[in-house]
């Protein structure tokens, strides 16, 4: 299926696209580039995380930490964290980590896309993987990036065993914004909300929210697309989503910040996690012989 994901001249010869899709080393491990038109994207192979979205004219769309790298079995804070096969802390406790266990992992690139006008990129996880990681072995996983005049993000986990599976998962997208206080994020008003800082009780809000203190909740019947708007930035961000009905919002704000260390100097001021999740009660049941897809699309407009 591919070559290993630290040969990078074995896999631009295998599944690179010339001036479209290119293998790199950066940030310490294997980078996939995918370039349209005047627009980029960059994926790690580590955690099939995507670290950067670069629109035309719209500027840098995702927050990085300034000490992200890809050292192996460390999870990178920033761009788009793949959570899988739980959000937030394990069901049963006891040792795993937070988010599941598969951003941290090498992916195996399965190839490049030349679709419609754009270009993409596929990773997997087989079911062997999953096994040797201490899953389940009758499930895989894949993520599908695609880049044309936006970029949208697949998370698609195949069943084939012989019993419904139960997962909670988010594309824990991290937003870059000109200041915190600049922004407000439309779309969620009059939708409950789980709020994880008050012992998870339920809320709701009549106006768009503003960040202005630490923030961790999980909206619940959220489907329609969420807008952040930036005013220091000058531009809109438009998330869409399919197979999801919650939407994480997440900023640590400033003693987290210090407690977790990679957010660098005034991190919380200049990102805001909208994640597009199944969470909370919104957890994915998927059939015998089915999948799921997941999907997060993210368009940046001039305002
Ligand atoms: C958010 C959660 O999705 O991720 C928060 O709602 C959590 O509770 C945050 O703190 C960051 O998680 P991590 O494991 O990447 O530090």
């Amino acid at each position: 299926m591919d070559a290993i994901a630290g040969d990078v001249p074995a896999l631009n010869a295998r599944h690179g696209i010339p001036g479209r899709l290119a293998f790199a080393a950066r940030f310490g491990g294997t980078i996939a580039e995918l370039r349209h038109e005047g627009a980029s994207v960059v994926v790690a192979v580590q955690g099939a995380q995507v670290l950067s979205y670069e629109p035309e004219g719209c500027g840098e769309v995702l927050w990085l930490s300034p000490q992200a790298r890809l050292d192996t079995g460390k999870a990178v804070r920033g761009g788009i964290p793949v959570c899988w096969p739980w959000f937030g802390p394990h069901p049963g406790g006891g040792g795993q980590p937070a988010h599941g266990f598969v951003r941290t992992r090498n992916w195996h690139v399965v190839e490049g896309l030349e679709r419609g006008q754009g270009v993409g990129l596929r990773l997997a996880l087989t079911s062997q993987d999953l096994t040797a990681a201490s899953w389940r072995e009758d499930v895989s996983v894949e993520v599908v990036v695609q880049l044309d005049d936006h970029l949208d993000v697949a998370l698609v986990t195949q069943n084939f065993g012989h019993e419904a599976l139960t997962i909670t998962q988010a594309l824990h997208t991290y937003l870059r914004v000109g200041d915190i206080d600049a922004v407000t994020i439309d779309g969620l008003q009059n939708t409950p909300f789980i709020d994880q800082l008050a012992m998870g009780s339920i809320k709701r809000e009549t106006h768009a929210l503003r960040i202005t203190q630490e923030t961790d909740r999980i909206y619940q019947d959220s489907e329609g697309p969420v807008t952040l708007c930036d005013a220091v930035l000058g531009r809109r961000i438009v998330i869409s989503k399919t197979q999801s009905r919650s939407t994480v919002v997440w900023n640590p704000w400033i003693e987290k910040s210090a407690r977790l260390g990679d957010m660098g100097a005034l991190g919380y001021r200049h990102m805001v996690c909208i994640e597009t999740a199944n969470a909370g009660s919104d957890a994915a049941v998927i059939a015998p012989g089915h999948s799921h897809a997941l999907t997060a699309n993210i368009r940046a407009v001039r305002a």
